[in-house]
């Protein structure tokens, strides 16, 4: 089924930026020279990051009461998320901070990446698709559009790992780096 922009709920348009995270780095093995590289791999930093951000804004606090009943808790689910985006904040930042981007590097923030992905799609998104109704996929998919103004699209490690605390921050932040 193909979706107007508009008419993509939450947990689809989740997944279609987690694909454009894994389909650029597969475009990445293909490239060979470090010039076309390094501004592409940039792109991707800010794409990852902010994507992260917008969760912590938009999309966690949101769903924690729809994940109470399953097996490991939301609070816990939401919890082990942001702790899995500062973990991999700190490779995309030693990545970002490379004046040549090396593939040792990108391997590291990579396994991060492909690792939170996968758990974040197990045990949030694919729990969710029975308890959000359509109405609240799609209003929840315009607030994470919307959160992209507010949030950075920096890696920021040392932001609150604490649920309570990580929405807030990350405003902060990302308010402060528009000004
Ligand atoms: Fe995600
Ligand atoms: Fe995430």
């Amino acid at each position: 089924m193909t979706h107007a922009s508009e008419s993509i709920g939450i947990l689809d348009l989740i997944l279609s930026e987690h694909k454009y995270m894994r389909d650029e780095y597969e475009h990445f093995k293909s490239v060979d020279d470090t010039a076309e590289l390094s501004p592409r791999v940039r792109d991707w930093i800010a794409y990852v990051a902010l994507h992260g951000h917008k969760e912590e804004i938009a999309f966690y606090p949101k769903v924690e009461v729809y994940l109470k009943d399953e097996k490991k808790g939301g609070h816990h689910l939401i919890e082990h998320g942001i702790k899995e985006h500062r973990e991999l904040e700190v490779e995309l930042k030693k990545l970002a901070e490379q004046s040549t981007i090396t593939w040792e590097q990108i391997r590291k923030a990579v396994a991060k990446l492909m690792h939170h992905l996968d758990e974040e799609e197990t045990d949030i998104i694919e729990p969710l698709r029975s308890k959000l109704d359509q109405k609240l996929q799609l209003e929840l998919a315009q607030q994470f559009i919307d959160a992209g103004r507010l949030a950075s699209k920096k890696p920021h490690p040392e932001m609150s790992k604490n649920p309570e605390k990580a929405p807030r921050d990350n405003i902060d932040v990302g308010l402060a780096e528009k000004r």
